[in-house]
This record gives C-alpha cells, sequence and structure tokens, in this order.
C-alpha cells in the first residue's frame, strides 16, 4: 500500500491517501487536547498504544460481527482502514455515572446503572459538540432514522463485548464514546478509535483511573495509565 499526501490532520491522528481510493492510513500521534482543544499537551507513547488497542479491539468486534472501517495495520503508529464519510455524531454509552453526566445532573461519579444510557453529541468544534437527541439529528439530515437505529444497535452491541472483555483484565468500563462512518455504498461501519483517550477505564479493585481523565484532571502517571491499559488488554 502506498501512503500519499495527507488529507486531515485532527487533534489526535492525521489522515493520509493511498493509491487505493477506498483505502485510507490513520497516523496516531502523541498529542492530548482536552475541553475542545483548549487544553493542550503530549502524552508520550499515546499514538502507540491506541493504534495498537484499537486495531485490537477491531478486529475482535468485527469478528464477532460489528462491521468496522478497520483493514490492516502497518506499523506501529499507521493503519489502513476503508475510507468513511463520518456521521457527524458523537456516540456515548455509559455503563456509571461520571464526567458530564454527573456534572449536569448533580450526581456523583460511580453510581452503576441498571442499564446502560446512550446519547449522542452534534460533532461541531465550533459549536462545542452540543449534546443532539435523534429527533434533531433527523432534522439536521445528519443521518437518517434507519442509520440512528442501527448505531445504537451496534454501539450497544460493542457495550456488550467491551465490558465483558475489560472486566477479564480487572477494568470497570464506565463509558465511551463512539463514531461511526458511512462506506460509499452507504452501509454504515465503527470508525474512529477505541482508546484510554475516548473510554473511562476504572481498575476493578482500587478504582484508579487509568484513562485520558488523568490528563484532563492533572492527576499525574498520565503515560503510566496508558501502559498499564495496554498491559493488561494487549499483555505488552
Ligand atoms: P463526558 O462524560 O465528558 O461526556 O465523556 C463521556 C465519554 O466520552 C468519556 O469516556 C470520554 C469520551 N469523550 C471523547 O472521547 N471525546 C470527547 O470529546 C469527550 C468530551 C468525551
Amino acid at each position: 500500500m502506498v501512503k500519499k499526501e495527507q488529507l486531515y490532520e485532527g487533534k489526535a491522528k492525521k489522515v493520509f491517501a493511498t493509491d487505493d481510493p477506498q483505502v485510507v492510513i490513520v497516523d496516531y500521534k502523541d498529542d492530548a487536547t482536552a475541553f475542545n482543544g483548549e487544553k493542550k499537551g503530549t502524552i508520550t507513547g499515546k499514538g502507540v498504544i491506541n493504534n495498537q488497542m484499537t486495531n485490537h479491539l477491531m478486529r475482535k468486534l468485527e469478528a464477532s460481527g460489528i462491521p468496522t472501517h478497520y483493514v490492516e495495520e502497518l506499523s506501529e503508529r499507521e493503519t489502513a482502514v476503508k475510507k468513511v464519510s463520518i456521521v457527524p455524531l458523537e456516540v456515548i454509552i455509559r455503563n456509571l455515572s461520571a464526567g458530564s453526566f454527573s456534572k449536569r445532573y448533580g450526581v456523583e461519579e460511580g453510581i452503576a446503572f441498571e442499564q446502560p444510557t446512550i446519547e449522542f453529541s452534534y460533532k461541531d468544534d465550533a459549536l462545542g459538540d452540543p449534546l443532539i437527541n435523534d429527533y434533531h439529528a433527523v432534522a439536521l439530515k445528519l443521518a437518517t432514522w434507519e442509520e440512528i437505529e442501527l448505531i445504537k444497535k451496534y454501539a450497544f452491541a460493542v457495550n456488550d463485548f467491551l465490558k465483558k472483555t475489560l472486566l477479564e483484565c480487572g477494568i470497570t468500563l464506565v463509558d465511551f464514546k463512539l463514531e461511526f462512518g458511512k462506506l460509499s455504498d452507504g452501509t454504515i461501519v465503527l470508525a474512529d478509535e477505541i482508546s484510554p483517550d475516548t473510554c473511562r477505564f476504572w481498575d476493578v479493585k482500587t478504582g484508579e483511573k487509568l484513562d485520558k481523565d488523568r490528563f484532563r484532571r492533572d492527576l499525574g502517571n498520565v503515560e503510566g495509565a496508558y501502559q498499564e491499559m495496554s498491559r493488561r488488554l494487549l499483555g505488552k
């Protein structure tokens, strides 16, 4: 596969064209941002861990019947993925209260829900990714009802799989954010990443935070948390 010109640079990844019009290469950076880019930093080694962890999980999800954009890992930081147009919705699943949920509703973090919840944010940096409901998403033509129903079904299936897989590694999956894309034929597939940048991971026994909240909240040992997640999930 030939890596060609850069198409896009996001906060945590770059995207390059290839000689195949249906395939692009994502290149994971160590750059970290929070609060819509207001806070900036570097988490050394994060790009490698997020690339490898995302690919490990996408391969397993694909095998369990959830279509993903994953094609092939090319190097420590680079992966070939199917070219998609991203559905501009951040899909957030929560198993326990934390983060913006706790803030919005004035409740402590760590309340376990009887059923997982789902919510959507409109992916628009200029607007600060506002919370959006499905009616508004359809009204704005961000997705159709059929696409939203499929996305919900996939997102809960991802949660079932991830929760179980992480529990086997001694990790509570608190919440996470997914993004979906559309292939040129309209097929909806899981895209973006699944990593400590996009999930909340708590140690089952100690409750220790092993995710990007260590960066967001200045808790220290940020690199150590990413490395610990890599050890638990990838054995390295
Ligand atoms: P929140 O509690 O801040 O809404 O975050 C919910 C989950 O979504 C959490 O696991 C972190 C993840 N997330 C992202 O991946 N990107 C973002 O921009 C935000 C705000 C949250």
